[in-house]
């Protein structure tokens, strides 16, 4: 029995609670081959897996030799089980209208998708980009990409032309899948004619499926663009899953990072499907009779993993909304709650932030009562609207799962896990890891950090959903995330050990519980949306005014932060109101308008280090109103004199209200 594994069962024997999920993590730990194995066989595999897992650090082939595919097991395994009928998904659109699609339903509109794909000719590992609203087509598209072994890169259709051909670029899709436009809060977006500026940047784009959504008019280029539905028609139920090796990827998703250019995480097929398998088990504790809603755009992991694969992995019903929270008005979500008898609701902290200022009567206008487990995700809950949620929306007798992961790690790592046994939860804690995820708390020197103080947090790696590597560039996906703790004082359980660096500030507390403080790398979670500080920055720089950029986070009440930014202007430019709105919209427009800073600031020079570094932190501390802190390696004092006196001067000569109306 290693050190580590004697450690847990001592914990296991002290605590009053949680027995049953740490014994569970014992023998996650003790025999992590039957373990898994025992979970794995709930999935279909066409050819069992020879091995759990051959473990190159840092590159994993979990259940190598296996064969399966995605769109089988979510799909031809209910159909063939006699679940043909039961109902996979309840869709709702902005405007109202409403679908519902059964497991039979979906499985015929993905065969024929898959056969469209083919007639297009993609191929197995061929790279096929989706750009398309919340609308069931959506999980169809990538559903039959899966089918066939095409691996999809979904790009959240609030993202720019801009960030829509970086990404289409990056992956060297063939295949582009959008639609004429998009609903949201009243509005049509013109999705098309965004796909088409993109496309006019990349020629590698051979044909274009376009999904008719809105009526909008837009333009078809003759032999490149067809319609759905005409090609829909055309189309037999005729197409076989095909078995794919376990390690075959089955989708790329962009995320940001400390660099200016988004990173492609890819997952790979089998160890992806049986972590989101059993952490729907596990957190979620599904079953059969549930009605199950996870809000999140399938733009996001968070939509990958619990809107499409993990929920029908399990056959689970689920409801799926196209627009606004608030549109037409703040109760649009609760309304469907009642509507759909919805059990399981899935979340973000600033979601429920922004219902808590809408005020309680909206929800109270409905009859939430079907609501039995609550979950939120992709931000740290500060404990004010956690209690709001519990009380209000579930009704003070739901549960609420704190879920701790990130697009890398595929699905939940840490979180309550109902579904094993429910510890006692702490408004603000993710509580512990899952069986099988070995998180630890670090400091700077890779040690494990004491009770109560702040470090890294880490994974001791492997573990199943993990990422397998960065598209194009498995030397980054070395140095981003394996490379920067070493193995003091840390035990291991799986051989030959790895640190897995997440990027976030955590602290355990004398229970063991994770509590997560923020990202400790310059990336921002803003509304719960990752945006790399220099992703902006090099927009900003973008632009023929700017010379410098340097942009921070600043805590808000409601997204959580908000970006600031800060810009210094090539000579023959000054600095004006008219050209800060300019500034603004043009990063909304380059990056996409989710990275559009609330506040800019014209500056003659930014903190730097004597070495050329800009001090974000810095920066950081000016706008939050917060002690400085050491600036000892700070070139220029009178760079952050300058930037303190901006932000005041703004701030006094118009409030952050009137600063984002005129936008
Ligand atoms: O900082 C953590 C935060 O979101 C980051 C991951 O972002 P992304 O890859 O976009 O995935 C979001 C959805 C899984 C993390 O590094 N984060 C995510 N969940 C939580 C969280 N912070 C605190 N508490 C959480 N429950």
């Amino acid at each position: 029995m290693s050190e580590a594994t004697k450690l847990y069962m001592e914990e296991a024997k002290r605590a009053s609670y949680g027995h049953k999920l740490r014994q569970m993590q014992e023998l996650a730990l003790r025999d992590p081959e039957n373990f898994w194995s025992d979970i794995a066989r709930n999935l279909y595999w066409f050819k069992t897996w020879e091995r759990v897992l051959e473990w190159n650090p840092p590159f994993a082939r979990w259940f190598a030799g296996g064969l399966i595919n995605a769109s089988f097991n979510c799909l031809d395994v209910h159909v063939k089980t006699g679940n043909r009928n039961k109902v996979a998904i309840f869709w709702e659109g902005e405007p109202g209208d409403r679908r519902v699609l059964t497991y039979l339903d979906l499985w015929r509109e993905v065969c024929k998708f898959s056969n469209v794909l083919k007639d297009l000719g993609v191929k197995k590992g061929d790279r096929v980009a989706i750009y398309m609203p919340m609308v069931p087509e959506l999980p169809v598209a990538m559903l039959a990409c899966a089918r066939i072994g095409a691996i999809h890169s979904v790009v959240f259709s609030g993202f720019s032309s801009e960030a829509l051909a970086v990404r289409i670029r990056d992956s060297g899709a063939k295949i582009l899948i959008t639609a004429d436009g998009a609903y949201r809060r009243g509005r049509i977006v013109q999705l098309k004619k965004t796909a088409d500026e993109a496309l006019a940047k990349i020629p590698s784009i051979q044909n274009v499926v376009v999904l008719r959504r809105t009526g909008s008019d837009v333009e078809m280029k003759e032999g490149r663009d067809f319609w759905w539905d005409d090609l829909m028609r055309e189309n037999s139920l005729n197409s076989q899953a095909v078995p794919l090796e376990s390690e075959h990827p089955l989708y790329i998703l962009y995320t940001s990072g400390t660099t200016g250019r988004p990173k492609g995480v890819v997952h790979d097929t089998g160890g992806y499907l049986v972590w989101l398998y059993v952490t729907m088990k596990w957190v979620f504790d599904i079953k059969p009779e549930d009605i199950y809603w996870c809000t999140a755009d399938i733009g996001w992991v968070t939509g990958h993993s619990y809107v499409v694969y993990g929920p029908l992995l399990h056959g689970a019903t689920s409801v799926m909304y196209e627009g606004a929270p608030d549109y037409p008005a703040p109760d649009r979500w609760w309304e469907i709650i009642e509507r759909y008898s919805v059990s399981i609701f899935y979340t973000t902290p600033t979601a429920i932030r922004m219902h808590m200022r809408f005020g309680e009567d909206w929800a109270r206008r409905h009859d939430l009562s079907s609501l039995r487990l609550l979950g939120t995700v992709g931000e740290p809950i500060n404990p004010e609207a956690w209690r709001w949620y519990q009380k209000v929306i579930g009704g003070g007798r739901c549960p609420i799962v704190d879920t701790w992961w990130q697009t890398e790690t595929g699905g939940i790592m840490i979180s309550p896990a109902p579904g094993i046994e429910l510890v006692p939860l702490k408004p603000g804690s993710a509580t512990l890891p899952l069986p099988g995820v070995h998180a630890e708390v670090v400091d700077e020197s890779g040690k494990p950090a004491k009770p109560y103080e702040k470090g890294y947090l880490v994974i001791l790696g492997p573990w199943p959903g993990m990422l397998t590597t960065l598209w194009g560039d498995p030397e980054s996906y070395k140095s981003i995330y394996w490379s920067k703790f070493g193995q003091n004082n840390l035990n291991f359980y799986f051989d030959p050990p790895a640190v897995y660096y997440t990027g976030d500030y955590a602290m355990k507390d004398d229970d063991g519980y994770i509590w997560l403080l923020g990202r400790a790398d310059e990336v921002l979670k803003v509304a719960g949306h990752r945006i790399g500080t220099t992703e902006v920055e090099s927009a900003l720089v973008m632009h023929e005014a700017v010379a410098e950029a340097a942009v921070t986070g600043k805590p808000d009440p409601v997204r959580g932060e908000t970006i600031v930014a800060f810009v210094t202007l090539k000579p023959g430019f000054n600095p004006s109101d008219s050209l800060r709105t300019e500034l603004i919209r043009w990063v909304g427009k380059t990056v996409g308008p989710i990275a559009s800073p609330s506040e800019l600031y014209f500056v003659s020079k930014l903190p730097k280090t004597r070495s050329g570094k800009i001090m974000r932190r810095l920066l950081r501390a000016v706008v939050s109103n917060m002690p400085l802190g050491d600036m000892t390696t700070l070139e220029d004092e009178t760079s952050i004199k300058e930037a303190m006196e901006a932000v005041d001067l703004l701030r006094k000569a118009m409030g952050m209200g009137e600063l984002e109306s005129q936008l």
